[in-house]
């Protein structure tokens, strides 16, 4: 199987599952309980917790492990906007964001936010004037993401940041679940104040992942009971998935340049490749990660091709997983105002370290034969 579908999902790394099961044998007591078994469990959190803290340079009490990107941006909309709610009412969102964002900030306007949506050019960027003019003095979150999942665009997070910070007092989220571990990120140089990772899109767990705080950052819950997570994220705390958590971060982030360029040069020839049908667009744009090529084919639905290429056990997607088994039209290629000839036609290509140069040389004759079939190109 040739497996180009990293932006849905990523295969566990062994190492990583082998970390499951031994600290699942030999560290299973709740990290809560007072006696010492809980003591040396809460001890392997705590350090997982640190080791996380050390990659985004922030400090230990500000990581909170969560059930993954879902969760976290929930958190960070309920949370952030609820906590700083004596400043103002009013909350922006990017027009392209997750679901997860987008679901959530629909439910702030229920509960008596104000949501509005920042807009994207026809690249899928957001257009800073337009943000210049939305912020207001109050604005008391912004959340933004930093790769979008569907086109790979990478968001100018500095400058949006520059701008929040100049015209308001927000807090500003960004959604890192699809650049962490597939470019730099630097949390701690960015004026970014909340971050969201999820660890199964870089090789570790489904189910598992965080939001962290810079220092001064503070979040109402949105989980009650026993108060772990320090009161932010009742129930006890999955170790073994935090520990995870801790290690697939340190892989991704050790061994950061190595996978970037391996991820990129096959991006980069299958892209040169795609160029070459004259029915085909290239929908990702000139500033993306290097692991999403988003393109589509004039006039044919991105599933014929999809059921096509699996037939020969090539694993693609339309533009979204998340939106891959909904009918309704993509809000992120809507939101780019893509032409109505190409936005049906959508597949995403989406790569890992794990996959190889033979791999594109293979998905290149697949491929042609399909088109040739399909297109008759
Ligand atoms: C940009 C983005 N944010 C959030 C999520 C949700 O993450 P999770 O699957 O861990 O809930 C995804 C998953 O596709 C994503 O691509």
């Amino acid at each position: 199987m040739i497996y180009f579908d990293n932006s849905s999902t990523t295969k566990a790394l062994k190492e990583i599952i082998d970390t499951f099961v031994t600290v699942n044998e030999q560290y299973w007591a709740n990290p809560s309980s007072i006696h010492e078994f809980g003591h040396q469990t809460d001890e392997l959190l705590q350090s997982a917790r640190k080791q996380v803290a050390d990659v985004l340079k922030t400090v230990d009490e500000k990581v909170y492990f969560t059930s993954g990107g879902t969760e976290s941006n929930n958190l960070a909309i309920f949370g952030l906007a609820n906590k700083y709610k004596h400043r103002g009412n009013h909350v922006l969102i990017s027009a392209i964001e997750h679901p997860s964002i987008i679901e959530a900030a629909k439910m702030l306007q229920k509960q008596g936010f104000i949501v509005e949506l920042i807009p994207v050019n026809k690249e899928g960027y957001i257009k800073l004037e337009e943000l210049d003019s939305l912020l207001r003095h109050d604005t008391v979150l912004v959340s933004v993401m930093h790769v979008n999942n569907e086109t790979g665009a990478i968001q100018p997070i500095n400058e949006i940041a520059s701008l929040i910070k100049s015209k308001s007092r927000a807090v500003f989220h960004m959604d890192a679940v699809q650049s962490f571990g597939k470019m730099v990120v630097n949390f701690d140089e960015q004026y970014v104040d909340a971050i969201t990772i999820s660890s199964h899109k870089i090789h570790g767990l489904k189910g598992s992942g965080l939001l962290a705080l810079k220092s001064t950052i503070e979040i109402t819950p949105i989980l009650f009971g026993g108060g772990q997570e320090s009161g932010v994220r009742s129930g006890t705390t999955p170790v073994p998935l935090s520990v995870c958590t801790a290690k697939a971060i340190r892989i991704a982030n050790a061994n950061l340049n190595t996978h970037m360029e391996s991820i990129l040069k096959m991006s980069e020839e299958v892209t040169t490749f795609l160029k070459k049908f004259s029915s085909i667009k290239i929908i990702s744009p000139e500033i993306k990660a290097p692991h999403i090529v988003s393109f589509s084919v004039r006039g044919v639905k991105g599933e014929v091709f999809i059921n096509a290429l699996q037939k020969e056990d090539v694993i693609v997607s339309t533009s979204s997983a998340c939106s891959s088994k909904q009918t309704q039209t993509s809000h992120v290629l809507k939101a780019m105002h893509l032409e109505d000839d190409y936005i049906k036609g959508v597949i995403r290509l989406s790569f890992s370290y794990m996959n190889t140069p033979e791999e594109v040389q293979q998905f290149k004759r697949i491929f042609t034969k399909v088109m040739n079939v399909i297109k008759g190109d």
